[in-house]
């Protein structure tokens, strides 16, 4: 695809060559996330940051990666503070903050919200969510994610087999994600949820059609064998009519180091988009975990800012110009464990 300028809102726009293409310009923004190095080059443009659900991560890493490169980043935080509660279109919302700003990120609880949004708009657009369709971003720090847990093993993507766990009805990181690891080969994806939450049909169809293999199944201790990513999410509560019908599903399934040891092979990654709901009764991926070195979820998180520089850079078109206006930082950057 063509960076400059564009939208970003689906995985399906992207080719395989896109996706190394964005992991090889994240990779060169290492030594700018971890400090040791500091940019200008967005020195000037406006980033609106707006999102319409909650949101710690990524609304936090899309606005940090675009400081790192010297942007300016400009917040709505709330539905209820905003004009969409006074009755105002996506389209007139769109077409106003596109004035203020170089290029939005947006996440809503409607699902296309953001491709509205988007059609309004002057300047780029990064879908953060649109309720329960799609996270490209997510899946895109996700499978960077997964290439370097794989690299350190010796492997590829290529012939991975990964389990996907949980809520796959309502989670729009299993969609996005599973949807962009078929532009890899031969992925046998082992779907465990209830099966009032399985992976939309359109999306299982997909996949089979690009010969790739898909199990189905309720049956999470037989479906994390012989792994080597196990892919975990939180019950989508806020996709159900009521608290009441969650609760029937949280808590189901459940990764913690027991069943880990008795059912995983040895070394098989640990992932999950967070924020992992850490209450009682849910608790589907334990503390006891913490310290286990195949658990990726912070390196995850990490990853985050490095892949959002990298969309920033390549949609803004300043990739070959971040060099130029790099220099060491002079303030203490030494991180702590
Ligand atoms: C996810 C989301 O918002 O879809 N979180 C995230 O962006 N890392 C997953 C979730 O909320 O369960």
């Amino acid at each position: 695809m063509q960076f400059p300028g564009s939208h970003i809102l689906s995985v399906s726009q992207f080719e395989r060559t896109d996706v190394e293409k964005i992991f090889d310009v994240a990779d060169g923004m290492r030594p700018f996330a971890h400090r040791e190095r500091m940019t200008k080059v967005l020195d000037g443009a406006i980033l609106g940051n707006m999102f319409f659900e909650p949101s710690t991560r990524t609304r936090v890493s899309f606005g940090c990666a675009f400081n790192l490169l010297g942007g300016e980043v400009r917040e709505t935080t709330d539905i209820k503070a905003s004009s969409l509660t006074k009755g105002e279109s996506l389209y007139d919302t769109g077409r106003v903050m596109s004035g203020y700003s170089d290029i939005i990120v947006m996440r809503h609880p409607q699902a296309g919200s953001v491709a509205e949004f988007s059609r309004a708009s002057r300047v780029p657009v990064f879908n953060a969510g649109d309720g329960p369709n799609e996270h490209p971003s997510q899946a895109l720090l996700d499978l960077y994610t997964i290439k370097k847990e794989l690299v350190s093993r010796d492997q590829g993507i290529d012939g991975m087999h990964i389990a996907m766990v949980g809520d796959l009805k309502h989670g729009r990181t299993v969609h996005s994600l599973s949807q962009l690891i078929s532009l890899y080969k031969k992925i046998r994806f082992t779907l465990i949820s209830p099966k009032e939450l399985r992976m939309p049909e359109d999306i299982v169809e997909e996949l089979r059609k690009r010969e790739h293999q898909v199990v189905e199944t309720e049956d999470m201790e037989h479906g994390l064998e012989a792994n080597d990513i196990v892919y975990l999410t939180r019950i989508q509560e806020e996709r159900f009519a009521t608290k009441l019908e969650a609760d029937i599903y949280r808590g189901r399934f459940r990764l913690n180091q027991a069943i880990y040891t008795r059912y995983c092979r040895p070394n098989t990654v640990i992932m999950h988009p967070l924020p992992r709901d850490s209450r009682d009764d849910a608790n589907e991926l334990d503390n006891d975990l913490n310290q286990h070195p195949s658990l990726a979820i912070f390196r995850q998180t990490d990853n985050g800012v490095l892949v959002r520089m990298a969309l920033f850079a390549l949609t803004l078109d300043v990739t070959d110009q971040v060099e130029k206006s790099a220099r060491a930082v002079n303030w203490y950057t030494e991180r702590r464990f």
